[in-house]
């Protein structure tokens, strides 16, 4: 078997040990652009979108470039995957508890602190903590102004302590999950404060049903999925994002992950 690694130029610590457990598993991996014009899709059996993290501010290219690429070989996630997942409006269709999230920026709450984000986006591009409602308000508009859909939540104190949780998915089985620190500094624009510490750590109960449940809404088979939970202040968890595009997969916080990971492709692909 014959698979495209779907990366980008830039840095990618989780390419070589994937490649590797992929090799383990008699599955010969290539690190290919998704966006490298001269390369022939259908070459290979299989396209694994991995770290393709440039497509934020291309996305339409990106999920153009998705529907050819789907067209040419088995791509994974399949391209409807990608292009539903790729604008964070799913969060409304999924009938699961979410932050809450307000669409516009016409009439915010009134919330302690605000989160402003737009609805495509990754790694906290263009998104701002604020206490003040008003530069909340302006930087919603601003991002009105150039056509894109914007998200407004309160700020979720829960995270400065007890972190974002994400739950690793490989065919549909849990891997492993990570406690993730913090990523929004205090009245912070367009940077990321968030020491990308991560460790291991066993969801509680409550968390992994979430995670189950949204799972349980998406109808094609996924080869990685990983869902992020956050608690809100009463201890409710939610979902801020599932990642189904190219999430990072915090291989290194479990041994055994890459292997799984090899597994449930080869199970895909046989
Ligand atoms: N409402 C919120 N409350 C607290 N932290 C938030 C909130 N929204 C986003 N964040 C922080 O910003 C990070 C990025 O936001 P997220 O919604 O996951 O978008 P993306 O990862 O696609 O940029 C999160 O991991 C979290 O640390
Ligand atoms: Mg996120």
């Amino acid at each position: 078997m014959k698979v495209a690694y779907v990366t980008w130029d830039g840095w990618d610590d989780e390419r070589e040990v994937m490649l590797a457990a992929w090799l383990g598993a008699d599955i010969e991996g290539a690190p290919v652009r998704w966006d490298d014009p001269h390369v022939d899709w259908s070459s290979f059996d299989a396209a694994v979108v991995r770290s393709t993290w440039d497509y934020v501010h291309r996305r339409d290219e990106f999920t153009a470039w998705a529907r050819r690429a789907g067209a040419a070989t088995r791509l994974l996630n399949p391209a409807t995957v990608l292009t539903w997942n790729t604008d964070k409006t799913y969060l409304r269709d999924l009938g699961v508890p979410i932050v809450p999230t307000h669409w516009s920026s016409i009439d915010l709450p009134v919330w302690d602190e605000y989160v402003v984000k737009p609805a495509i986006s990754a790694g906290a591009r263009d998104t701002i903590r604020t206490g003040d409602r008003q530069q909340a308000e302006a930087f919603a508009v601003e991002l009105e102004s150039q056509g894109r859909t914007i998200m407004v939540q309160p700020y979720l104190e829960t995270v400065e302590h007890e972190g974002e949780l994400s739950l690793i998915y490989f065919g549909g089985q849990f891997s492993h999950a990570v406690r993730r620190n913090a990523m929004l500094a205090h009245d912070m624009r367009d940077g990321v404060a968030g020491n990308g510490k991560f460790t291991l750590r066993d969801p509680d109960e409550d968390q992994f049903e979430l995670a189950e449940r949204v799972l349980g809404q998406v109808a094609e088979e996924l080869l990685y999925a990983r869902v992020d939970v956050v608690r809100m202040p009463d201890g409710e968890p939610v979902l801020i994002e599932l990642e189904l595009t190219e999430p990072y997969l915090y291989l290194k916080a479990e041994f055994d992950a890459p292997d799984m990971f090899a597994k449930a492709l080869a199970d895909l692909l046989g």
